[in-house]
């Protein structure tokens, strides 16, 4: 009996309708797949498909059902109505039983998938998962997190991160703000993200060497070994406010050995205060709602920020200098910039002091309105410059 959806769940016309086919999508690579690329959707595949075939034979079986009576029993002059039949023990037993034993495979099917979703395989392979308005955010094992931004329809700063395929992964999630529900379609599966409470995911991607080779991407490594991936999707599933529709992600599956290869590459930030500073800006969620090329999205955007004067929603003006990014940082709500929603969770406890001050170089390092250090290639000083205090050495050759 399984076999008949099992066999229309993975292929087929109606299969494609309702999950994609794997063509690239508005000149982006093609990150849907058709077949499912993981663990748990071949099953979730199976179970969607049983249902629909089973509401769509009810369906054509009563409405048929109900035309052949309407005509047959239908009212003619001169025949007199007949008297319903009050009692049919054997057909009352049948229309209970056939849908109940139905009903109870759909619900253990649910049952089991979703128990499978919650409950680990052995040793999986744990990343934390952190949810903010209007962004994702993953860190792994050794403290890593992704600096990489990918393209995703309107959106150029959608955060890229990778999972190792072929064995089993955990993310523990949780939210900083409101409900989100994290969303990889392509797996058949989400799970909603929760401030002050962990929940899981689990999944495990399919291999690499099982996939069809004409959707694997290559990929470099910094030192310029190749490894082949596929890119899957991440979606919000919950309603979040503004910006959820753009609350995006990208997955990228690729071999174990590569994975650990590019997350010990994440693992430090390297370079000046600066680069820290970008690296934060995309590992730490910012991207989500602050740009860096003076678009406006939710926050206000970092370019020539820093130094530059701040009109506040009650009409008041702020230079927004070191103080007023570090209590934005923190306490977000205590200056709203006019034009702009008070949105923002505090970010205590997840930006620590030192990555405050990366942050706060890197948004000098984009303002024209910051003065620039002479370490970091900012133009030297002109005579009288710097300054009004004649330091009395060195003035006027
Ligand atoms: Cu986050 Cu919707």
């Amino acid at each position: 009996m399984l076999s008949v959806p099992l066999t229309l769940a993975s292929e087929g016309f109606f299969h494609r309708l309702w999950y994609g086919a794997r063509e690239p999508f508005n000149g982006e690579p093609a990150r849907i797949g058709g077949g499912g690329m993981a663990d748990m959707a071949p099953a979730s595949d199976m179970l969607f498909m049983g249902i629909f075939w089973i509401s769509l034979v009810s369906f054509v079986f009563l409405m048929v059902l109900m035309v052949i009576f309407t005509v047959k029993y239908r009212r003619r002059p001169g025949v007199p109505t007949m008297r319903s039949p009050a009692h049919n023990t054997p057909l009352e037993l049948t229309w209970t039983v056939v849908p109940l034993i139905v009903l109870v495979w759909i619900f253990f099917q649910g049952f089991w998938g979703y128990i499978h979703g919650q409950t680990g395989g052995a040793l999986p392979e744990e990343i934390s998962l952190e949810a903010q308005k209007w962004n994702w955010g993953m860190t792994y094992g050794n403290g890593a997190a992704s600096p990489e931004l990918v393209k995703v329809g309107a959106r150029t700063d959608v955060p890229l991160f990778v999972a190792p395929a072929g064995v089993p992964v955990l993310l523990k999630m949780h939210s900083i703000d409101v409900i989100h529900s994290f969303w990889v379609p392509d797996f058949r599966w989400k799970q909603d993200v929760f401030p002050n409470r962990y929940t899981a995911f689990q999944f495990r991607a399919t291999p690499i060497e099982k996939q069809d080779p004409s959707i694997l991407q290559t990929g470099k490594h910094a030192d310029g070994a190749e490894y082949k991936y596929i890119d899957h999707y991440i979606f919000c599933a919950e309603y979040c406010g503004d910006q959820h529709s753009e609350m995006a992600g990208v997955l990228r599956v690729l071999p174990p050995k590569d994975y650990v290869k590019i997350v010990t590459d994440w693992a430090t930030p390297r370079g000046s205060d600066i680069d820290k500073g970008a690296f934060y800006y995309k590992t730490k969620g910012c991207t989500g709602c602050h740009s860096v090329d003076g678009s406006a999205r939710t926050g206000p955007s970092w370019l020539d920020m820093f130094g530059h004067e701040v009109t506040l929603s009650d009409g008041s003006t702020v230079v927004a200098d070191e103080n007023y990014i570090r209590e934005s940082v923190y306490n977000p709500a205590a200056k709203i910039v006019a034009g702009f929603p008070n949105s923002m969770a505090s970010q205590q406890g997840r930006v620590s002091q030192e990555e405050l001050d990366c942050l706060i170089a890197y948004m000098k390092s984009i303002s024209k309105y910051a003065p620039k250090s002479m370490l970091e290639g900012g133009a030297a000083p002109a005579e009288g410059d710097r300054g009004g205090e004649p330091s009395g050495q060195g003035e006027r050759k």
